[in-house]
């Protein structure tokens, strides 16, 4: 189910007209006309309002904020509040106030400040979420609920009572006998057998490293508990009001690595995603990019919502750097080009109060005469030209293999480098493939594969057996798969596969790893082609698959760094170190080999993406671009443009695209 209305791409935002007097709001839907804003997500941190005290509910205040919204041709995207339980609530069960690994029991004065396991939290959640559904239900501006808010960030794992509770009882479920518990955690190991499920506790902060099989387990158990509270409120809100999509917004695809999507996206109406850029961080439009294509291949492809990004400078990081003039349209108009059906703020108008106070809005401190609130009101305009996107997809060739288990259990305690990190890869492969112009989807590594000329997998620390042979029959099909290190080492417990590395990939990758050599901190080793590499070398042995390219100098000198196993109709190469300058050259061998298209002699500040008969030019950098092999009538400008396309710096062009002559 996806949201009817409203019609074209939806432009808007958070919206807390709680935090104003009722003049404001008049003045509001003003402006939100002039922009174009046509839905809001209202109500989310509003539980003390909704509910004064326990039973009573009031919604009168809210009734008049819908209505003028409503009038005004602005829809709602209506959001039950329990990410902010009032004080009262916590006053009288100050049992639901989650406890940190260190065993520290947080306060109340931040938010979320409930544990998900909470019966009392669970009790208070289904009462406010009926009386919130009841009252709604059939009103003509509510288009769509929008549960919580961002599961998992801050808090991801909960150490109470409640949660031990929850957690013997889900380990139960999932063991059934204890001797099975024993055997999947290794549990001999440091003489860990347990006798009975009222001895295992959750796996606390400890004076040395706690057994990594628990950890990961509680990692998957704490993700569950919270889509369980989710779960308890969507059946409610589809119960009273059936023809409404229920959502939740993600904290970032990319940076919310307590929740596992994969798991989420099945219990979703509707994909939302929040995406925030780390101001400081150079071509953090690339973090963007890979955050909206993740989002897309959580949603299988279709659709999905951007629901939150920023106007302006964030107020939660170091230094908050202000966008500079054009970057919101860039930022808002990639999210678009990769599939968002929406383009929403937090929030419409900036806070004068509270922790956010210097969190940029559409409507900024400086008001309707400042440069940003002309940018908010130029692309409202924009949005409308691109209306006949929504609901259209994004194509992609290539694949990266994501798998949040993997993230997990990857980034434990005690393993072979510090530096073997999940996103370390997957920045450096998804931004190599970015500057490559070629799209991508992220797969799980048992999904079907079968549709990319290309998987690439930069970080399968974990893997099962049941994927591997998922990866394995892809390549026999024809499939081409790039591997990098550290990948099928361990299966789901943790556990390393038997035999020599990498267990679960050495017959797919036609050879095995005899020893590993994490190079220290700013080492470096050199490649037969000359490029140096860094973090990694390890001595391959190779069975079938034949060497590409070797280690020219370090500890395994002479011997492979890159392979290629010719297997069935397709090939499976293996890469053993992080090339510091190289990747992009050697991805490009991989996806030449693979036959994937791609636009050649584009710089690489230029994003390229197509979508729905379109071709989104993003000029990035600080000069004009011009793009050969494209063509078509621009969207904002109405110009057809037969021969080369000049994009100027920092804008942005869209072309319905024509054949090119
Ligand atoms: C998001 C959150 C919003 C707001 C925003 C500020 O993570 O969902 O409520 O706090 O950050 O950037």
């Amino acid at each position: 189910m996806y949201p009817e209305r409203p019609a074209g791409i939806a432009y808007g935002g958070d919206y807390n007209p709680e935090q104003w007097p009722r003049e404001v709001l008049e003045e509001d839907v003003v402006l939100m006309r002039e922009a174009g804003v046509n839905l809001v997500t209202l109500g989310l941190f509003s539980w003390a309002l909704m509910e004064p005290e326990e039973g009573r509910f009031a919604f009168g205040w809210l009734d008049e904020i819908i209505d003028r919204l409503h009038a005004n041709g602005v829809a709602v995207d209506l959001g039950t509040p329990t990410a902010a339980p009032p004080a009262w609530f916590v006053a009288r069960h100050p049992d639901v106030l989650p406890v940190t690994r260190e065993g520290v029991r947080i306060g109340f004065g931040g938010r979320q400040s409930a544990c998900s396991s909470a019966p009392a939290f669970r009790e208070a959640t289904a009462r406010l979420v009926r009386a919130l559904g009841e009252h709604y239900r059939g009103h003509p501006a509510v288009v769509m609920w929008h549960v919580h808010n961002e599961y998992g960030a801050p808090l991801g794992e909960c150490y109470c009572e409640h949660s031990v509770a929850a957690w013997r009882a889900w380990l139960r479920r999932k063991y059934r006998e204890i001797s099975a518990l024993n055997d999947a955690w290794g549990a001999t190991f440091w003489g860990q057998t347990y006798t009975d499920w009222a001895e295992i506790d959750a796996p606390r902060a400890n004076h040395t490293t706690v057994n990594p099989a628990q950890r990961l387990d509680y990692a998957r158990f704490s993700d569950g508990q919270h889509r369980e509270h989710y779960a308890l409120q969507r059946d409610i809100l589809r119960e009273l009001t059936p023809g409404l999509p229920v959502t939740t917004n993600f904290a970032g695809t990319v940076n919310c690595k307590s929740t596992d999507l994969w798991q989420w996206a099945r219990e979703l109406d509707v994909i939302a995603n929040d995406h925030y850029l780390q101001a400081e961080r150079p071509d953090n439009h690339i973090d963007l990019a890979m955050s909206a294509d993740l989002a897309r291949s959580v949603a299988g492809g279709r659709p999905w919502m951007l629901m939150e990004h920023s106007a302006g400078a964030v107020n939660w990081q170091p230094r908050n750097l202000a966008k500079r003039p054009g970057e919101m349209r860039r930022n808002s108009l990639a999210h678009v080009a990769r599939g968002s059906d929406s383009v929403l703020f937090f929030q419409f108008r900036a806070s004068r109060f509270g922790a956010e106070k210097f969190h940029s809005g559409m409507v900024p401190h400086a008001g309707t005469g400042s440069e940003q609130w002309r940018e908010i009101v130029r692309l409202g305009a924009d949005l409308r030209k691109l209306a006949g996107l929504r609901g259209s997809r994004v194509r992609a060739e290539v694949a990266l293999v994501w798998d949040w288990e993997s993230y997990w259990a990857l980034e434990l305690d005690w393993r072979p480098s510090v530096d073997l990190t999940f996103r370390e890869r997957m920045d450096a492969f998804y931004e190599a493939l970015w500057r490559e112009h070629v799209t991508v989807d992220f797969v799980h590594p048992s999904a079907d594969i079968s549709g990319y000329r290309v998987v690439v997998a930069p970080s399968s620390y974990l893997l099962t057996e049941a994927s591997a042979k998922n990866l394995h029959r892809y390549v026999e099909a024809g499939g081409h798969l790039l591997v990098s290190y550290f990948s099928g080492i361990v299966d789901e417990h943790d556990t390393i596969h038997p035999g020599a590395h990498p267990g679960a990939l050495r017959e797919l990758l036609g050879l095995s790893i005899e020893e590993f050599h994490p190079l220290r901190e700013h080492e470096t080793v050199t490649l037969t082609s000359g490029d140096p590499a860094r973090v990694w070398s390890e001595r391959v042995r190779p069975a079938g698959a034949v060497t590409v390219e070797g280690f020219a100098d370090g500890p395994d000198a002479g011997h492979p760094a890159l392979t290629r196993h010719d297997l069935g109709a397709g090939s499976a190469w293996y890469l053993a170190t992080a090339p510091v300058t190289g990747l992009r050259d050697l991805l490009a061998r991989v996806l030449d080999h693979a036959g994937v298209s791609r636009p050649r002699g584009l710089p690489d500040t230029l994003e390229l993406v197509r979508r729905g008969g379109h071709v989104f030019l993003i000029n990035h950098g600080d000069r004009p671009v011009t793009a050969e092999g494209v063509s078509g009538v621009s969207v904002f400008d109405g110009v057809r443009h037969d021969g080369p396309v000049t994009v100027p710096a920092g804008a942005v062009t869209v072309l319905l695209e024509t054949p090119h002559p």
